[in-house]
């Protein structure tokens, strides 16, 4: 469990400035730095960048491979279709943001490969695209050396969260079946990203975070063509269930993935043991059951975020993974999970 501690409660406490009270960081005169203060930022604004990029291709992708007609049918009209233009220029302006905090040593925009073939499941794929975009900055944000490059980069993916929420609108699901958006971590989102990315111009940034064997959960919930587009439905049924019995494969490790397989898939995990549930705050562990060579299955737990009639924790688009232990891993230390990774993530469709 978190313990958050209480309000400091000090009484007669000098303060800094009229009306500023002592402590915080970076509130006094010194000259923000909107660049990486380190590798460690470096790689992480470039991994920023990849993904604001691959959006920016998608939403255009998407609008040009499919005919208005095929969008009506599927429930978007010209206005949906407007949002989804809107939301391509905003990548514009994102990838431009953080282009500009790397300078000369941003990436560039790459090629791509998707795997949708409907205006459905285009949707589908947008809403957990711009979730593992979501999710993986939230995992790094508050771990950067430049802080004043953190709130950029928080100013766009605040708004990358609304894109998440209208893309699950168009499909009519529930807009937001969390009481909190799950953080991961760096190697867990480049390890989603970049199976999408056929090749790149030859120079472009080389990413040292890792690349975890694929992990494909082979029941996944299909909701593709369960509700029309709304703003908000009344979900009378769940998609799934405490109890639910989930399938898996996955690859081993030593596979070559991304842009011209320029990344090979490791792990430095043992044997396959339990399926970590990242949602929400919770990484929530169940026991594996091994059915062959690479693959088992798992079953669904259960929990409420607080307690009882609080919040389901397993509910949303989530992060499935196999792995070797189950540590104890909060929000901020999360990234001590990624040596017990034997693949994954996958997302999950569970609410
Ligand atoms: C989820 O995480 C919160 C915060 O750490 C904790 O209080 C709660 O007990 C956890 N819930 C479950 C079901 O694990
Ligand atoms: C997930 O959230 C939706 C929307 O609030 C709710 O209808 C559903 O019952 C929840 N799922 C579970 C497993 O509790
Ligand atoms: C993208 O693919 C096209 C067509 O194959 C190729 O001409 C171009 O060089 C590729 N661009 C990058 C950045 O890899
Ligand atoms: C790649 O090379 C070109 C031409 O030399 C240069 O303009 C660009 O900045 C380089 N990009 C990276 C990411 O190093
Ligand atoms: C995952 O499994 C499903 C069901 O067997 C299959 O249709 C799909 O192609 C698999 N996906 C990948 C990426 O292998
Ligand atoms: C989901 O189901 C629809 C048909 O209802 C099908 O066209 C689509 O390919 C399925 N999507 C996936 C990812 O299996
Ligand atoms: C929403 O669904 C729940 C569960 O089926 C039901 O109890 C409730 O009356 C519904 N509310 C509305 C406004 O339709
Ligand atoms: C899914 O897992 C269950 C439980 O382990 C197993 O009985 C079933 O055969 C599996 N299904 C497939 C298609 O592998
Ligand atoms: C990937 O593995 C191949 C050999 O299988 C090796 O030649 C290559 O250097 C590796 N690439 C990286 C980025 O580690
Ligand atoms: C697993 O792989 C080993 C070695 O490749 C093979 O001998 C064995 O038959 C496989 N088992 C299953 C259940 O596929
Ligand atoms: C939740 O409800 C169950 C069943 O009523 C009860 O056994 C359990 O003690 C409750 N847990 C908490 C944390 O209140
Ligand atoms: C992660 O942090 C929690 C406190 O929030 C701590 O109890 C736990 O031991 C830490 N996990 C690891 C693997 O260090």
């Amino acid at each position: 469990m978190l313990r958050l501690a209480l309000p400091l409660v000090l009484s007669a406490v000098a303060l800094a400035a009229p009306f500023t009270p002592s402590g915080g960081l970076g509130t006094n005169s010194t000259p923000p730095v909107y660049q990486p203060m380190s590798d460690f930022d470096f790689q992480s604004l470039s991994l920023g960048l990849y993904q604001e990029y691959i959006e920016l291709d998608l939403f255009h992708h998407g609008l040009a491979m499919f005919s208005s007609d095929d969008f009506d049918a599927a429930g978007l009209n010209a206005q949906d279709r407007f949002l989804i233009e809107f939301m391509a220029d905003q990548e514009v302006g994102h990838a431009t943001l953080i282009s500009n905090m790397l300078a000369d040593t941003a990436a560039k925009q790459c090629n791509y490969t998707y795997p949708f073939e409907s205006v459905r499941d285009f949707v589908d794929f947008c809403q957990k695209l711009t979730r593992f975009g979501e999710s993986g900055v939230y995992g790094f944000l508050e771990h950067m050396n430049s802080r004043a490059a953190a709130t950029l980069l928080l100013e766009s993916i605040t708004t990358e969260a609304r894109q998440q929420m209208i893309f699950r609108q168009f499909e009519g699901l529930f807009p937001m079946p969390e009481w909190f958006i799950p953080a991961i971590t760096q190697s867990m989102q480049w390890t989603l990203l970049a199976p999408y990315i056929t090749s790149c111009p030859e120079n472009n940034t080389h990413l040292e975070w890792q690349n975890f064997p694929a992990l494909n959960i082979t029941n996944n919930p299909n909701v593709t063509s369960l509700n029309p587009p709304a703003i908000s439905s009344n979900t009378t049924y769940s998609i799934s269930n405490p109890g639910r019995t989930l399938n898996l494969t996955w690859e081993s490790p030593g596979m070559q993935v991304g842009p011209d397989g320029a990344y090979n898939t490791s792990t430095s995990a043992g044997e396959p043991k339990f399926v970590a549930w990242i949602s929400q705050l919770n990484t929530t562990y169940t026991d594996l059951t091994i059915i062959g060579n690479n693959s088992g299955s798992t079953v669904q737990p259960g929990g409420e975020i607080f307690g009882n009639d609080t919040f389901s924790t397993i509910n949303g688009t989530i992060f499935v993974l196999v792995t070797d232990a189950n540590p104890y891993v909060t929000p901020f230390n999360l990234t001590m999970l990624n040596q017990h990774v034997v693949a994954g993530p996958a997302m999950y469709q569970s609410g």
